[in-house]
């Protein structure tokens, strides 16, 4: 059974140094290795010796200062890395593909309007009745696959209930999100089939959301929800949207969501587990969303779900100019901005490896930040942190030895399982 997981001391840079005078591949190699599997040694180390890691093929950025600078830089720092790919699987382009157009800022801040920061109570409401429902399902039985029989279904429910959104089945909508972003995030060679494989589902997701839209229109599907808002929209001056871009719009809904908010409700599951006495304080804290609220959030600092975000230089860029770490980052580059060692940047964050309530917001990064800060945030709020609450009010709760026991992930990003003892049982492990 797993330990709380801490950065081992040293020896990577030197390995990265001398694998590269020999072989730049092995050591890129090695590179992506450490980020998946011991990316908590490689990340401390990086911010000690080497916090703006210029690679031949990437460059990694680590301190908080710097992942801000990145992300809040559209102009220069880039979505190309993978932008084209959500426009070609959608057919039209999406503010999460697009930097600093007139569309991503109009778009995005009428669909903060259409995600209400007041629908809270009801999404939490909603995502607790759907996690009970799949807990007193999977209640007897003594065990449970967390992400396939509780946070994946709440997802796909939240979709179906709250945006509107619950494709023709929640199997098909799943594929068709895991199609997409697998392109989109873990097609590093471009293969082909992949490629083809996101563009067919794209499609096959725009047509049913064109199908959807028209029986809006027609009356036959109820609209207390975003996509209803979004269809029956008319604002003052002729705000609004075309019938094209409400399509492409909602698509993005559940691409956000369905396998990031199952990862996050994992990830966050697990580092308070590993934790037996935060555990039993946020247990006492439990019966109070409120309170409970900010253990997932600083169990999530441990170990986010986006761990890097990837970014293309579109020219010469001085990272942390001014500063002794001041690092040229040169144009057509590829850098990956790392959420998950900024949180760890004890100038910023003081005496990281503690486990503290009282960490400001602005010191949370999991949700993105600068241009791209993620639209769902009000949503994925209240999903995550009820749904981990009401699995976590079960009795008997309890990690299981590996390898099910640990969260698996498929092309290193689709949270797949979770196997957790649930019940009274036999203690296992
Ligand atoms: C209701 C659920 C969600 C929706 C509708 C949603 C939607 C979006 C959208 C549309 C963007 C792009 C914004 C832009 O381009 O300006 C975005 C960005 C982002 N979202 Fe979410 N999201 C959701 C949940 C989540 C969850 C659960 C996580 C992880 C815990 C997450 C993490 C992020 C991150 C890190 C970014 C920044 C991406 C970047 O900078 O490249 N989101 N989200």
């Amino acid at each position: 059974m797993g330990s709380v997981d801490q950065a081992t001391t040293g020896g990577l840079l030197q390995r990265y140094d001398e694998a590269l005078a020999r072989d730049p591949m092995a050591a890129l190699g090695l590179v992506r290795q450490w980020m998946r599997e011991d990316w908590r040694s490689l990340f401390a180390e990086l911010r000690a010796h080497r916090p703006i890691f210029v690679t031949p093929a990437f460059t990694v950025v680590t301190r908080f200062a710097d992942v801000a600078e990145v992300l809040s830089h559209e102009e220069v720092f880039s979505v190309r890395s993978f932008g084209p790919r959500l426009d070609a699987a959608l057919g039209a382009p999406f503010m999460l593909g697009r930097d600093a157009t007139p569309m991503n800022w109009r778009e995005k801040g009428l669909m903060r309007v259409m995600l209400e920061p007041g629908d809270a109570g009801r999404v939490r409401e909603l995502a607790g009745r759907l996690a009970d429902d799949l807990l007193d399902a999977a209640g007897q039985r003594g065990r449970i696959d967390a992400v396939q029989e509780l946070f994946r279904p709440v997802a796909l429910g939240v979709s179906a209930g709250y945006f509107g959104v619950p494709g023709p089945d929640p199997q098909t909508l799943s594929r068709w999100m895991r199609a997409i972003v697998a392109d989109g995030f873990a097609n590093p060679l471009a293969d082909p089939r992949i490629q083809a494989a996101s563009v067919e589902a794209g499609a096959e997701l725009v047509a049913y959301l064109r199908g959807r839209l028209a029986a809006r229109r027609a009356g036959d599907v109820p609209s207390d929800d975003v996509f209803g808002r979004l269809a029956g929209s008319r604002l003052p001056g002729g705000i609004g949207m075309t019938d094209d871009r409400i399509v492409i719009n909602m698509a993005g809904m559940p691409l956000g969501f369905v396998e990031s908010a199952p990862g996050a409700m994992a990830e966050a599951v697990e580092q308070l587990l590993l934790r037996p006495q935060v555990l039993a304080e946020a247990l006492e804290a439990a019966g109070d969303p409120e309170r409970f609220e900010p253990y997932v959030w600083e169990a999530l600092r441990f170990s986010p779900f986006f761990k890097l975000i990837p970014r293309l230089c579109e020219q010469d860029h001085v990272v942390a100019a001014g500063t002794p770490r001041a690092t040229l980052v040169p144009a057509g580059t590829y850098v990956l901005a790392a959420p998950a060692s900024a949180m760890f940047d004890a100038d910023v964050v003081p005496e990281p490896e503690e486990f503290r309530l009282d960490r400001p917001r602005h010191h949370r990064l999991f949700f993105g930040t600068g241009h791209h800060a993620c639209l769902g945030v009000h949503v994925a709020g209240p999903v995550i942190t009820e749904t981990v609450r009401r699995l976590l009010l079960r009795p008997g709760v309890r990690l299981l030895p590996p390898p099910e026991g640990s969260i698996a992930y498929s092309l290193g990003i689709f949270p797949d399982r979770f196997a957790l003892g649930l019940g009274p049982g036999v203690q296992e492990g």
